[in-house]
C-alpha cells in the first residue's frame, strides 16, 4: 500500500494529505479515548495527516472526543493538520420553541466559535478554519476582519470556505489580503453539482483545490434502492474488475480524484480497513471513458 502524499492546497496555502480523515461521525464510533488515539495514529502512519472537524459536529462533542485522544499523546499535534469550521448555530427545538437553526458569520460569532473549538480540541492553533455554509447575511468585511484578527493572534494559520458558490467565494476573497485555501464541497457519483455549476471551474482557475466531502454519498451509494443507485453499483462493479480494484469504494475515490480541479478526498469511515481501501485507490488509473461511464450511470442518459 502506498503512502499518502501531501499536496499544496492553494498558492501560498497549506499542504494537506491527499486523503483527509473526516471526524463528523466520531461520536457514533463507540471508541474510548485510547482507541481514538490508536485510530488517529493508524491513519497518520498511512500518510493521512489532515483531519476535518466542525464546531457543529455532535454539537461540539466530536472536537471534545478528538481533543481527549490528542491529550494522551501530545506529540501527535505536530504531526497533523487540523481543519475546523464555524457558522452553523444549531437550536434544539422543543414543542413551543419558535427559534430556528441559522447561520451566523458575524465577527463576534466567528471569534467565539473559534475559541470554543480550540478549547475543545485542546490546541493553541487551528491549521485551517472554514466558513461551514454560506450565510445569506454574510458581511464579507466582517468576516475578513475576524480572519485577520485570528491570523494576527496566531490562533488560525489559513482560511477557507465550504459549500460556497463561485460568486460567494469571489466576494469573500475580494476582501482578504490572504488566499482562501479551499472550498469544501460535496462530490460523489450521486451528487456532482459542483462539477457542473461552475464551482470546480472557478477553483481550477485560481488553482485552489476543493476538499470533496461524502465521496461515498454517506454510504447511500451502497444501500439506496433507487434506479440511479442500482445503475451506479452495476457500473462501479464492472469498473472495479477492469481496473483491478478490490471494491466499488476504490473506484469511487479514483473517480472523485480524477477531476482536474485536483480535489483532496475526505474519508468518513471509522474503520481502518475501509481507510486502507481508500489509500489503495490512489494507485488506480481511470481513463476518460471510464470516468464518463460513471457519469452516464448516474444520469441515466449519455452525453450528446
Ligand atoms: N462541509 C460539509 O458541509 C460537510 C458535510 C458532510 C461531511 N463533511 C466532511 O466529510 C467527511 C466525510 O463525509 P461522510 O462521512 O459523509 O463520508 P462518506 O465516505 O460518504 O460516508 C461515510 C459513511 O459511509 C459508510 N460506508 C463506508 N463504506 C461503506 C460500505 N462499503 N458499505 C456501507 N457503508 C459504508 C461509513 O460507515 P463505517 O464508518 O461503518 O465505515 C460511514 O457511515 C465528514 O466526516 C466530514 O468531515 C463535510
Amino acid at each position: 500500500m502506498s503512502h499518502v502524499e501531501k499536496v499544496l492546497m492553494a498558492p501560498q496555502g497549506p499542504q494537506f494529505s491527499k486523503l483527509v480523515q473526516g471526524y463528523w461521525r466520531l461520536g457514533a464510533w463507540d471508541m474510548n479515548a485510547q482507541s481514538r488515539l490508536s485510530f488517529l495514529k493508524a491513519h497518520v502512519e498511512m500518510g493521512i495527516t489532515s483531519v476535518d472537524h466542525a464546531a457543529i459536529y455532535g454539537a461540539g462533542e466530536c472536537e471534545t472526543l478528538f481533543g481527549e485522544a490528542l491529550k494522551l499523546d501530545s506529540s501527535m499535534r505536530d504531526q497533523i493538520e487540523i481543519i475546523s469550521k464555524f457558522g452553523i448555530n444549531g437550536i434544539a427545538t422543543g414543542a413551543n420553541e419558535k427559534r430556528v437553526s441559522h447561520y451566523d458569520s458575524s465577527q463576534q460569532a466567528i471569534l467565539a466559535s473559534t475559541e470554543h473549538s480550540l478549547r475543545r480540541l485542546g490546541v493553541e492553533q487551528l491549521d485551517t478554519l472554514l466558513v461551514h455554509r454560506p450565510d445569506f447575511l454574510m458581511d464579507a468585511d466582517q468576516v475578513a476582519e475576524a480572519f485577520t484578527k485570528l491570523k494576527q493572534s496566531g490562533k488560525v494559520k489559513h482560511f477557507g470556505v465550504s459549500n460556497f458558490t463561485a460568486s460567494q467565494f469571489d466576494l469573500l476573497q475580494s476582501r482578504l489580503d490572504m488566499p482562501l485555501v479551499t472550498n469544501q464541497v460535496e462530490i460523489n457519483p450521486m451528487n456532482f453539482d459542483v462539477i457542473e455549476n461552475g464551482v470546480c471551474d472557478q477553483l481550477q482557475q485560481v488553482r485552489v483545490r476543493p476538499m470533496a466531502w461524502s465521496c461515498l454519498a454517506g454510504g447511500e451509494i451502497f444501500r439506496a434502492q433507487t434506479e440511479q443507485a442500482k445503475r451506479l453499483r452495476e457500473t462501479l462493479t464492472e469498473l472495479a474488475q477492469e481496473l483491478g480494484a478490490s471494491s466499488m469504494e476504490q473506484v469511487i475515490f479514483a473517480w472523485v480524484l480524477k477531476h482536474p480541479s485536483n480535489p483532496v478526498a475526505l474519508i468518513g469511515s471509522g474503520k481502518i480497513e475501509r481507510i486502507k481501501e481508500a489509500v489503495s485507490a490512489l494507485a488506480l488509473q481511470m481513463n476518460t471513458e471510464q470516468w464518463y461511464r460513471v457519469w452516464v450511470a448516474s444520469k441515466g442518459f449519455g452525453v450528446a
